[in-house]
């Protein structure tokens, strides 16, 4: 499989702009994955040094160069303020499957936010990228984020059974899966790419 770059997007909502990360976002960016509260379904513990998020702004631009996948920060539209990320990753060409995650900021929680970011990066993706099947996994006991996945249409197919230890807590985990047939895109989520930008690279792959 030869990968090439992909470029990471910039995607408008009604409410929200998805871009890539800047090294200015690093403060934003750690302050949220240092919450323990933020991170309590999360498979790994909360960050507690700010070289992390350093870490994980350079691991976005190497999935960038290596096509792997796009992660974007979220920014509120109405205020240009940083609310938290969505990403597409472990994209597989061959088998034209991407796994999807996100994390927002507590305070942006119950507005919608999460469901609107990763309906916009499902339909680039699934416009550009040609994917067939995006995976997810959650905690069993997230149910918000559970609850994000079946408003966007995935489906629960099964359970990983002490799938992380964080701490020493055991925790299970649940399955989703959205198939390119059953994706039905809704109104205020529509991506329309710009002549001759970076996003139209990807879709000429
Ligand atoms: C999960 C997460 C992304 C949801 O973000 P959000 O912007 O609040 O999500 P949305 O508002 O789009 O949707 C949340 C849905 O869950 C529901 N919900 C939230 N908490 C709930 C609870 N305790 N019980 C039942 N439903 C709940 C909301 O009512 C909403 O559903 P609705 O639109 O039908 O009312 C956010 O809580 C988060 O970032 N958590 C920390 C990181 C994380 O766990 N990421 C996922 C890892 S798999």
């Amino acid at each position: 499989m030869t990968r090439m770059s992909l470029p990471t997007p910039t995607l408008d909502t009604a409410r929200l702009r998805l871009r890539p990360f800047d090294d200015a976002d690093a403060n934003d960016l750690f302050a949220m994955h240092s919450s323990a509260h933020v991170l309590r379904y999360w498979d790994a513990p909360p960050w507690s040094e700010r070289r992390r998020a350093e870490q994980f702004i350079a691991a976005c631009r190497q999935m960038a160069d290596g096509g792997t996948g796009a992660r974007l920060a979220v920014d509120r539209a109405s205020d240009g303020a940083f609310i938290g990320w969505c990403s597409l990753n472990r994209w597989n060409p061959d088998y034209r499957s991407a796994s999807l995650g996100y994390c927002f900021n507590e305070a942006a929680w119950g507005h919608g936010y999460a469901t609107e970011a990763a309906r916009v990066l499902l339909q680039w993706a699934f416009d550009t990228l040609d994917l067939n099947r995006v995976q997810a996994e959650t905690d069993t006991r997230n149910v918000a984020s559970a609850r994000v996945l079946e408003k966007l249409g995935f489906v629960r197919e099964g359970t990983l059974r002490e799938d992380c230890v964080v701490n020493g807590e055991v925790s299970d985990s649940w399955v989703y899966g959205l198939i390119r047939r059953e994706w039905r895109p809704s109104s205020g989520a529509e991506w329309v790419p710009k002549e001759g930008s970076a996003d139209t690279v990807a879709a000429a792959w």
